[in-house]
């Protein structure tokens, strides 16, 4: 078995070696950029320690594993336009750097390298492969589109905003997961049921990614810090702010378009610290953590194969990045 520093390295090589030599630049510099950034590479690293657990060959999950690295880039791309954000990975975005038709077009094209890398999964499960990622790519979608329309509303339950994220950031973890596990030829039951330690982990993760937005380190989050908070993003903290009697106060920092952002982000965040809504989506985290960690549990193989992934997860609820 190989531990995940081990498979990181050979994921981070592997995304060194593709091949972006075409022209124009302009469609793929951004994309060298991108990926040269790095990231956590975590969606690779699950495929490929999902195909390791269920006994399969790590060498023909590789390119699949690749092509979900790269589908998830290609959404970073777009999300970052939509949520008008500068720094990732502690550089400029690529629509601040060249533009955003540059991050629209070379995240299109991502999307297809994604494909094309997806399609190179073993023939005798190609079809399983490309189905489980259509429906992933789609439901990424759908997630996207609620959390805009979330920043809109004054109303969001804390159910629409769990399956928003479910949507949005789960189902790409689950899909990694599940992909490496379809092509070990694992059993149905047990690719399903990794998948569902995806979604419960992925739940935990963008409940993660939300308190770090606020409560993060701008140098090792990567990230500006309060970029939620600008966008009016109904994440978990503010769900739960909003129920409570300072709804008047927070109302006019969301409503006050004219606010300076180091104001609004200062106010909110002390609303925040006042109101003690950290504590209640770090509880969310930890119970969506404890519920992959059941899922995983009941996975079919013997313990000591599991113990990376439970390593790994655990990992992610204490980072900070
Ligand atoms: C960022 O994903 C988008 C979310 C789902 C929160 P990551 O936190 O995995 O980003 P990188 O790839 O490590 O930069
Ligand atoms: C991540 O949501 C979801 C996708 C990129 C699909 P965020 O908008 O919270 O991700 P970051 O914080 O910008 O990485
Ligand atoms: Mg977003
Ligand atoms: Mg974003
Ligand atoms: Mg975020």
């Amino acid at each position: 078995m190989k531990t995940f520093d081990e498979i990181l390295s050979l994921v981070g090589k592997a995304v060194e070696q593709l091949d972006w030599s075409r022209k124009p630049e302009g469609l793929y510099d951004p994309i060298v950029y991108t990926l040269r950034l790095g990231g956590k590479r975590l969606r690779p690293a699950l495929t490929i320690m999902a195909c390791e657990m269920f006994d399969g060959d790590i060498r023909l999950a590789l390119k699949p594993a690749l092509g979900l690295e790269v589908f998830h880039n290609f959404t970073l791309l777009h999300d970052d336009i939509m949520d008008k954000a500068d720094i990732r990975r502690g550089q400029s975005t690529v629509h601040v750097k060249w533009s955003s038709n540059h991050a629209v077009l070379s995240g299109d094209l991502m999307q297809i390298y994604a494909y094309m890398l997806i399609s190179e999964a073993p023939a005798t499960n190609l079809k399983q492969v490309l189905d489980l990622f259509s429906e992933t790519a789609r439901e990424v979608c759908e997630g996207q589109q609620y959390d805009m329309d979330f920043e809109i509303r004054s109303e969001v339950a804390p159910e629409e905003y769990l399956e928003m994220i479910r949507l949005k950031t789960a189902v790409l973890l689950g899909c990694a997961l599940k992909m490496g596990a379809l092509i070990a030829g694992a059993k149905m039951q047990d690719a399903n049921r990794i998948y569902d330690f995806g979604i419960n982990l992925g739940i935990a993760f963008q409940l993660k990614d939300d308190l770090l937005d606020v409560f993060g380190n701008e140098k090792t989050f990567g990230k500006k810090i309060g970029g939620d908070i600008l966008c009016n993003k109904k994440t978990f903290l503010l769900i739960h702010a909003l129920k409570a009697d300072v709804r008047n106060e927070l109302d006019v920092w969301l409503q006050n378009a004219d606010a300076e952002p180091e104001d609004k982000i200062a106010a909110v965040t002390s609303l925040y610290n006042q109101l003690g809504v950290r504590k209640i989506c770090e509880d969310a985290m930890l119970s969506y953590y404890e519920k992959a960690i059941a899922n995983l549990e009941n996975i079919g193989v013997e313990a000591h194969k599991k113990q990376e992934l439970r390593k790994l997860a655990e990992k992610l609820m204490h980072r900070n990045d």
